[in-house]
């Protein structure tokens, strides 16, 4: 699905959190958007998933404005798992909350795809490692075969070797699902590796764009501080 949004101002309150954002979101193109702590990132793919409204501009998806939130799906940046679903209720979640039984297979089958044992199938989150519970999560968000991922700092907590796992299982898995993708990331050295557009944002505006593989080539002054002070 390709994402065009255009002068999107968002606020909450008096406080204007967004002040004036274009982008193009390609299609079954991973998009990053990067920005300091606090500058709104959240809040604007939360925003394009359609859990917020928003004060001006508008979201066309595919063309409208109009789009089933069916098509899309988050790891969200404290993305916990339910404490007291076994995992394979957590992946299965959809179903499961509707009292759907027999999703073991299709559980199964997308716990190999992210890497995971089966002998976790009934194992709780408390009994599984970190990064296991991020692989069970990016199962829970490909359960509904969704055209849009978006990920929300998908390795926060994670040692580098771990994050460098995940951020590779994501290419595989978005690049052989044709997804749409839409990541938030604090770390440059993964945004390069991992994305195809980046979105800066500070202050409001997108302050620089372009393509991942020249974001150490940028000119612009304030993403290159960016670049610099950011800990990778
Ligand atoms: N539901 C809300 N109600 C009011 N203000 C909010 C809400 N959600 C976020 N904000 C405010 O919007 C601003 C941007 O928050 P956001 O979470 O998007 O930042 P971020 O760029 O994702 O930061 P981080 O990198 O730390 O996750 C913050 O000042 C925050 O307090
Ligand atoms: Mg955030």
């Amino acid at each position: 699905m390709k994402i065009e949004i255009k002068n999107l101002k968002k606020k909450f309150d008096e406080n204007i959190i967004l002040k004036d954002i274009s982008m193009t979101i390609e299609k079954n193109k991973s998009t990053v958007i990067l920005g300091q702590s606090g500058c709104g990132k959240s809040v604007l793919i939360k925003t394009i998933y359609k859990l917020f409204s928003f004060d001006n501009g508008s979201i066309l998806y595919d063309g409208k404005s109009d789009v089933e939130i069916d098509n899309f799906s988050m790891l969200f940046q404290y993305g916990a798992l339910f404490d007291s679903l076994k995992i394979c209720e957590n992946i299965a979640f959809t179903d499961f909350i509707n009292n759907k039984t027999n999703f073991d297979r299709k559980v199964l089958s997308l716990m190999n795809d992210v890497g995971l044992d089966k002998s976790v199938f009934n194992r709780y989150p408390s009994e599984i490692s970190g990064g296991m519970k991020k692989r069970a999560a990016l199962a829970r968000a490909l359960y509904k075969n969704p055209k849009v991922i978006f990920l929300d700092e998908p390795t926060t907590g994670l040692d580098p070797v771990n994050s460098d796992k995940i951020n590779e299982l994501i290419i595989n898995v978005i690049t052989k699902r044709k997804i749409t993708a839409v990541s938030i990331t604090h770390d440059i050295k993964s945004a390069i590796k991992t994305g195809d557009n980046y979105y800066f944002i500070d202050a409001g505006v997108i302050q620089d764009k372009g393509y991942c593989k020249n974001i150490l080539k940028t000119k612009n002054k304030i993403f290159k501080s960016f670049i610099n002070g950011a800990k990778y």
